[in-house]
């Protein structure tokens, strides 16, 4: 027999769609960039980062140590781009560094993962050469993002201070590190024709009902401004759209399910579908 595999098919098909159309997941942001937690604005940090391929060449973000007696080199999501071998860390993974007596040491390796302590966004680094003095300890950065307007075409990095040469704290302003909007959850130019439309029908709605209540002296449903229009548009849409195809699809399903199983269910659909047609003569 083949309608008990028609019928297989046709469960499989209907529990498939199903799994499909449950809700997607919360987006995964892309590299070097993070949505707030508590504003759900994005922050997007990808313009900091230096690029080797980039035309007029680039270097790397320049920071001076101050009284620390060395200045810094780093990336912001990327390694540095200076050829550098750093102590103790394999070539390429270094994020950040500074030179002493002509030692690289590398304060930190790469992350591209932005994120919020509590409102500051930080990023770190972590897995430098070896602490001085406590060598199972790495050299480690941490920087604090600052949204500042006035920094759009480079970031003002400063180095704050470190401890027992081996935790390094810095602070960039920048205009990456003001709140922008997601392109991927913006709205498209559909929802914004749609959102206009919606405001235009409220306006229409809204006016005509006072339009038809304080000059025609209209009451009930005859205050909806044009009445009888909508009344048969909406008839005929009923009629031609949705009950029709109902009724086919509800006689397609009888036919299969009679072939399945021979049961109540096609007498019940059968009587269902005649009063779907009687209550299409009522719209009629
Ligand atoms: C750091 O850079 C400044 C120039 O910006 C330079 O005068 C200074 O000597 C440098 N310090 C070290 C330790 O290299
Ligand atoms: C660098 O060299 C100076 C003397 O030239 C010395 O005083 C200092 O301790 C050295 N620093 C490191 C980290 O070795």
């Amino acid at each position: 027999m083949w309608l008990p595999s028609v019928c297989v098919v046709l469960l499989s098909l209907l529990s498939a769609s199903l799994a499909v159309s449950e809700p997607p997941e919360k987006p995964i942001d892309p590299e070097c960039t993070v949505t707030s937690p508590f504003s759900e604005n994005f922050f997007d940090l990808r313009k900091l980062r230096r690029d080797r391929t980039a035309n007029p060449p680039q270097t790397d973000w320049f920071v001076k140590g101050q009284d620390y007696g060395a200045n810094f080199s780093l990336n912001i999501c990327g390694p540095v781009l200076a050829d550098v071998t750093a102590e103790g860390v394999p070539k390429g993974a270094v994020a950040a560094y500074y030179e002493m007596n002509g030692t690289a040491y590398s304060i930190g390796s790469v992350s591209a993962s932005p994120r919020f302590r509590g409102r500051k966004l930080v990023l770190a680094y972590e897995n430098g050469s070896p602490c001085p003095g406590a060598p199972s300890y790495r050299k480690s950065t941490l920087m604090s993002l600052m949204c500042d307007h006035e920094q759009f075409q480079k970031p003002s990095v400063s180095f704050v201070g470190q401890m027992n040469d081996c935790a390094y704290f810095f602070e960039v302003r920048t205009a990456a590190a003001c709140a922008t909007v997601n392109q991927a959850q913006a709205l498209g130019p559909g929802a914004v024709f749609g959102a206009i439309m919606g405001v235009f029908a409220l306006v229409y709605l809204i006016g005509g009902i006072v339009y038809q209540r304080t000059v025609m002296h209209a009451r009930g449903l005859r205050q909806i401004p044009h009445y009888h229009v909508w009344v048969a548009a909406l008839g005929f849409i009923w009629v031609r759209v949705f009950a029709m195809p109902l009724l086919l699809s509800l006689r397609v399903l009888s036919w299969i399910l009679g072939g399945c199983r021979t049961s109540q269910t096609l007498l019940d659909a059968s009587s269902e579908a005649t009063r779907w047609k009687r209550g299409e003569d009522d719209w009629a």
